[in-house]
């Protein structure tokens, strides 16, 4: 019995194996409930009683023994696939490149925060849009020029509609279905037929705004956009209104902000006059009101309209507008939520 024992522990000893499967058959060979060790104990109670203590120990040991090899050969073998397969799961994962926002959401969303601020809601309406929304009820005579071919994508079938030219055609819906007080901004992409440069492109995008109530006057028109501005460009910044004509709007002005760069001392940006012209305003044409059918003597109103694009290129410093069209991922990755 001692002879066999030590026999079997030499053999475990020395056990090899380099698959999954032969480990599995030394188990059996040497563990399961027929294999060598266990009809060791089946012949246990032959051994008389004076050596059943030694034995005994003897033959747990060697259970203990194969017990531990058969493990650590599996072990040894799961090292050596790990290694084979050249991964290293000690590795950090590869990182996720996440998307960021377009230049141009970043500050249209920004502008309809501020507005939001002063209690303006949000209004949309179609890009393809018909002459009367985007002309004839903004009060453009018939021979106004922006109706001219060289500025309006018409469709071909039919003249009477059109790419929207401007986000002003959305305050026409919104007066339609709306009786003041009226409050609202307009975001929205526009077309023009012009040369693409790096000044211009044939598509960009408003945002514009409407204001009707009883005794809206031009000072609020003036104190709503010095609030807009000093929140988009910093609370040092000035405006000044300049006298300019709108055919949806009496009187009409421009608007310029002091400029970003220099604080109105003068640089190559606002070309030496401290100036940079950013929106177009005025007090709605009591004509326009009376088109909508809203009461003129009762009601009057101011309206604005900005271009995205412009209010981006000053704010994020870009010198050419064609950027925010190439989709060119080395730009675009460039802009985090602003300020
Ligand atoms: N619609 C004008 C444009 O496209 C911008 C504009 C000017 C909008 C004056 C207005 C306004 O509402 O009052 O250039």
């Amino acid at each position: 019995m001692l002879d066999k024992i030590k026999e079997i522990r030499q053999k475990v000893d020395s056990l090899q194996a380099d698959s999954l499967e032969a480990i599995e058959a030394l188990r059996i060979e040497y563990l399961s409930k027929k294999g060598l060790i266990s009809s060791l104990f089946a012949d246990f109670r032959l051994v008389p009683n004076d050596q059943k203590k030694e034995v005994g120990q003897l033959m747990n040991e060697l259970k203990q023994l194969a017990t531990q090899k058969i493990n650590d050969l599996k072990l040894s073998l799961d090292e050596v696939q790990t290694a084979d397969s050249g991964l290293d799961y000690t590795l950090p994962g590869a990182p996720v490149n996440l998307g960021s926002r377009h230049p141009i959401s970043l500050i249209k969303n920004e502008i309809i925060d501020i507005f939001i601020r002063l209690g303006f809601n949000i209004s949309e309406g179609p890009e393809i849009e018909d002459d009367w929304h985007v002309f004839s009820a903004l009060n453009f005579p018939e021979e106004h020029p922006a109706r001219d071919m060289q500025d309006t994508f018409f469709i071909q079938s039919n003249p009477d509609i059109l790419l929207r030219t401007h986000t002003s055609s959305v305050q026409v819906r919104v007066m339609e279905n709306n009786t003041p007080p009226i409050r609202t901004i307009s975001p929205g992409r526009v077309f023009r037929n012009e040369a693409i440069s790096a000044r211009s492109h044939c598509i960009f995008h408003q945002v514009e705004g409407l204001y009707i109530d009883e005794n809206v006057s031009f000072a609020d028109l003036k104190q709503t956009l010095l609030y807009f501005a000093k929140e988009m460009f910093g609370h040092d910044t000035q405006i000044r209104l300049r006298p300019s004509y709108f055919p949806f709007t009496e009187p009409s002005a421009e608007m310029d902000i002091s400029c970003t760069l220099c604080g109105g001392k003068g640089c190559n940006v606002c070309k030496y006059t401290g100036w940079l012209e950013i929106l177009g305003c005025g007090m709605v044409d009591p004509n326009v009101l009376e088109s909508n059918k809203i009461d003129k003597e009762k009601y009057t109103g101011f309206a604005f309209g900005m271009g995205v694009e412009r209010i981006a290129m000053l704010r994020f410093g870009i010198k050419d507008i064609r950027l925010f069209f190439d989709n060119d991922i080395r730009f675009l990755s460039q802009f985090k939520a602003a300020h």
